[in-house]
């Protein structure tokens, strides 16, 4: 459980990560990449705007570190609304809820973060809520209770969850608008490192920059935790600039390589390769080779490889492909039994 959140590319978000709130974008022109995402909020908000409503109630899921709790504070910006920050495991009890409820105005953003772990009664009362701004709260116990009716104000629920599945289907019924975020292409990854270092007055040359974005698996929370690290590394060693040389050394002293893998990205290939022949290998038993948590492997380690094509996925377990074996300096199997990417 400790080891992950040491994980410099552990794309959750850590407590050292604070700086990031002044490096969140505040409104949609500022943000980068997901351009379609962008496009369909634009058209969301005008839209909303133009009628004089609130904006519908919007779901965004993908991997930790990806903007999702920036979009929904750049939505209540862009709606020139408040936004009431929550999230699923917070909200214990139904009272929980309907505290907050009562206390939101016309046009507000709840932003649940992790949606998928608010519990069942909590859910069920969230349902009139979203659907029909209605609050049920039951009076009394026994054969006299009876159940009241509050009106509550026209809101706006965003939701954020890296698990979709575990989101119920009543719940997401709810949202109508349901947005996959994805890992940010190079060129994205790189304005963003650009910007962070701009803000942040470090001068960085481009190769620098380039260097960064290229090692930070496609997540701008892990893009501007490496930045901070190699203008560490610049200052101390070198002349406080950003150049690609001191780039690639304090990352490779840090032990997170070309493609942005670590020590815990590689032991969990080596295992599929060396101790089962390359897979297919079950998650719980990687899981036990590297003593590292089921979940943890499958929302912080896996997705990464999977977007490298370094793992498949298949009924029978995991698979390292071709480019895994290449990536470690190994050679692949030619034996054509195993059908490798
Ligand atoms: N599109 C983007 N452009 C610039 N910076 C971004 C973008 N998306 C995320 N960030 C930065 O990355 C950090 C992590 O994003 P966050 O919204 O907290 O991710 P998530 O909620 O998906 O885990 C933010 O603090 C922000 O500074
Ligand atoms: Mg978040």
């Amino acid at each position: 459980m400790d080891e992950p959140q040491d994980r410099l590319v552990n794309p959750e978000a850590k407590p050292g990560d604070r700086l990031d709130y002044a490096l969140r974008p505040k409104n949609l022109a500022e943000l980068i990449g997901q351009e379609q995402i962008k496009e369909n909020l634009q058209i969301l908000v005008q839209a909303a705007r133009q009628r004089g409503e609130p904006l519908d109630h919007v779901l965004f899921y993908g991997p930790p570190g990806l903007g999702k709790t920036t979009l929904a504070h750049v939505l209540a910006n862009e709606m020139s609304v408040n936004i009431k920050v929550t999230a699923g495991p917070v909200i214990e009890r139904q009272g929980d809820l309907a505290a907050i409820l009562t206390n939101l105005r016309a046009g507000d953003i709840l932003f649940i973060d992790e949606v998928h772990r608010l519990g069942r009664a909590v859910e069920e009362v969230l349902y009139p809520a979203m659907e029909d701004f209605a609050l049920d709260i039951v009076i009394g116990k026994g054969p006299s209770a009876r159940s009241i009716r509050l009106k509550l104000p026209r809101f706006t629920v965003i939701g954020a969850t890296t698990r979709l599945a575990l989101v119920t289907a009543p719940l997401r019924a709810r949202f109508g608008a349901v947005y996959r975020l994805d890992y940010y292409q190079q060129e994205a990854m790189q304005a963003i490192v650009e910007r962070a270092a701009r803000m942040l007055e470090v001068p960085a040359h481009p190769d620098g920059v380039a260097e960064i974005a290229r090692r930070a698996r496609g997540t701008p929370r892990v893009a501007l935790r490496l930045l901070r690290r190699v203008r560490d590394y610049a200052q101390v060693r070198s002349d406080g600039r950003i150049t690609r040389q001191t780039a690639g050394q304090a990352l490779d002293l840090l032990n997170v390589d070309a493609l942005g893998l670590d020590d815990m990205d590689r032991r969990v290939l080596r295992t599929i390769i060396e101790k089962y022949n390359g897979g297919p290998v079950g998650l719980s038993t990687i899981a036990a080779s590297v003593s590292e948590e089921r979940d943890t492997i499958m929302d912080v380690v896996e997705p990464y490889l999977l977007q490298l094509g370094f793992l498949e996925r298949t009924s029978q377990g995991r698979v390292a492909t071709a480019r895994a074996y290449r990536h470690l300096g190994l050679e692949p199997p030619q034996d054509g039994q195993r059908r490798l990417l």
